[in-house]
């Protein structure tokens, strides 16, 4: 029988980068394969949120490389780091989402409006078609009546789950998620992580960077641990969280479990 193989979606290599002196990433490596979900924990300043925007290409790498399903964004390989072309780089970007700490709504947009601008005017798709998903996701998001609501009318909950719907309609293969919960009550908190199990249900292929501890070993096939710019640890909920091989991983769980 042929032997169903997984589509390596994002492959990164021995990236680094630096704030001036700051090496904030040192040397990171990772794989992330179509509908994996995959959670990355650690301390803060250890680099997670500058990794996401590194690979999001909010920021611009000092070493290594980053392919998106097979096509290289970027690479150092020749020595120098060297990004694809922007026509390249526009269809590459089309690879993937990412829903910010503090949703990054468009304050002057509704709802609807954040949902449906960039399927329309940078995807070209068509209007009819994409106000049509953009129902359906606000649906999903149990937002249905808020299509025409402003960001400032709405809970912070029910703005990020606009962004979660504002990315989808993008048609993603892959979504990151940098602390989607962290400027959320708890309340709110538990409506954010409903829907992204409902995603991960749905084999959405998905890297959460995540304070919750038990969100990330209830939802996640892997759990990266990263402290000072490095993967520490990782792999299964199970050893990473669970039972932990390396001493700062040990450290910082504990430090959790006490907050
Ligand atoms: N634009 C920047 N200029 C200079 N230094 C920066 C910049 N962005 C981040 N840093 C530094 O890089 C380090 C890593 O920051 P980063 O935001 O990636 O950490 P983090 O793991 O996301 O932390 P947290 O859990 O608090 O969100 C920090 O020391 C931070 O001060
Ligand atoms: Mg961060």
């Amino acid at each position: 029988m042929a032997e169903i193989s997984k589509k390596t979606l994002l492959e990164v290599k021995n990236l680094s980068k630096s704030f001036g002196d700051l090496r904030v990433l040192k040397d990171i490596s990772m794989e992330v394969e179509q509908s994996e979900v995959i959670s990355i924990i650690g301390p803060s300043g250890s680099g997670k949120s500058t990794f996401l925007r590194c690979l999001t290409m909010l920021e611009k790498i000092d070493g290594g490389s980053i392919a998106y399903c097979g096509e290289t964004a970027v690479t150092s390989e020749s020595g120098t780091v060297c990004y694809a072309a922007k026509s390249d780089l526009r269809r590459i970007q089309g690879y993937f989402g990412l829903v910010f700490q503090n949703f990054n709504l468009f304050p002057h947009y509704t709802a609807l409006q954040n949902i449906t601008d960039a399927p329309i005017h940078v995807q070209k798709r068509d209007k009819q078609e994409v106000m049509a998903e953009a129902a359906a996701l606000l649906k999903k998001m149990g937002l249905s009546d808020k299509g025409d609501y402003y960001p400032y009318q709405l809970s912070g909950g029910q703005q990020q789950r606009v962004a979660i719907a504002r990315a989808l309609a993008m048609k993603p293969e892959i979504l990151f998620f940098d602390e989607p919960t962290s400027a959320l009550d708890p309340e709110l908190t538990a409506e954010i992580l409903k829907v992204l199990r409902a995603l991960a249900a749905e084999k959405m292929t998905m890297v959460i960077v995540t304070h919750e501890i038990d969100f990330a070993r209830s939802v996640s096939d892997r759990v990266i641990f990263m402290a000072d710019g490095l993967v520490v640890e990782q792999g299964a909920p199970a050893d990473v969280i669970d039972n932990p091989n390396n001493e700062r991983t040990k450290a910082f769980l504990r430090k959790m479990s006490e907050e």
